[in-house]
């Protein structure tokens, strides 16, 4: 199974993000497609069955006197997956190696997949932390994401991301958890990614805000 991610990171009015659904027709596939969207659209969008639905950010928090925060059982039911330590993330709102544990660990108990996104500077550290919060890493999914691709159109070398995805599985002593690459992926270079050995997907920031070029990047199956 091959995973399609679309990350609208904080892009669409409920408006836009219902044009966005009515235009994209991907092609038929047994693979999984997940559009990572802002917490507004959830609830108002009815996304077809073909597709699941992320969350972008959730509280480290259980439920209770946290303001502002949403909390993973308050996505459950909205939400089949969500990110966790996304660059931008880590960046803006302080998340930590700590942090993403503790929220790994409390999606994983509301029964929502979580997508760990990795980067060189914290992969070790990472994967270190949340062996200590979790014990076993299993039922989640690790996205390698290299900060100078994010965005940049300097995606990294497909081979240089296999071997990274093979240092994660090592790391975690998991070899069945799916690892994607995310950065710069586009229609023209997904196959490139695809084939890797250790790669089971893609992650995809810019090319995803376009319904017809997000579903170019979706391989039949
Ligand atoms: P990009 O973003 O495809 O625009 O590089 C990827 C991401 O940040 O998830």
């Amino acid at each position: 199974m091959q995973y399609f991610i679309a990350n609208w990171k904080q892009n669409f009015s409920l408006k836009e993000a219902q044009e966005w659904f009515s235009r994209f027709a991907p092609p038929s596939t047994k693979d999984q497609i997940i559009v990572a969207t802002s917490h507004i659209h959830l609830g108002s969008i009815t996304p077809s069955p073909q597709l699941s639905l992320a969350a972008q950010f959730v509280s480290p928090y259980d439920n209770g006197a946290h303001t502002g925060q949403i909390g993973a059982q308050q996505l459950r039911g909205l939400v089949d997956y969500c990110l966790v330590g996304h660059s931008e993330t880590r960046k803006d709102l302080q998340e930590t190696d700590q942090l993403v544990a503790q929220k790994v660990r409390l999606l994983q108990k509301a029964n929502i997949t979580p997508i760990v996104c990795l980067d060189l500077p914290y992969l070790e550290s990472q994967i270190r932390v949340l062996l200590l919060e979790l014990l076993e890493i299993k039922n989640l999914i690790f996205a390698y994401e290299p900060l100078s691709a994010i965005g940049t159109g300097q995606s990294e070398s497909p081979q240089r991301a296999n071997e990274i995805a093979f240092k994660i599985t090592t790391l975690a002593h998991n070899r069945s958890l799916p690892i994607l690459y995310g950065g710069s992926v586009d229609p023209f270079n997904v196959t490139d990614y695809l084939s890797q050995e250790y790669i089971s997907g893609v992650l995809v920031g810019s090319a995803s805000l376009d319904p017809e070029e997000f579903a170019k990047i979706i391989k039949p199956s």
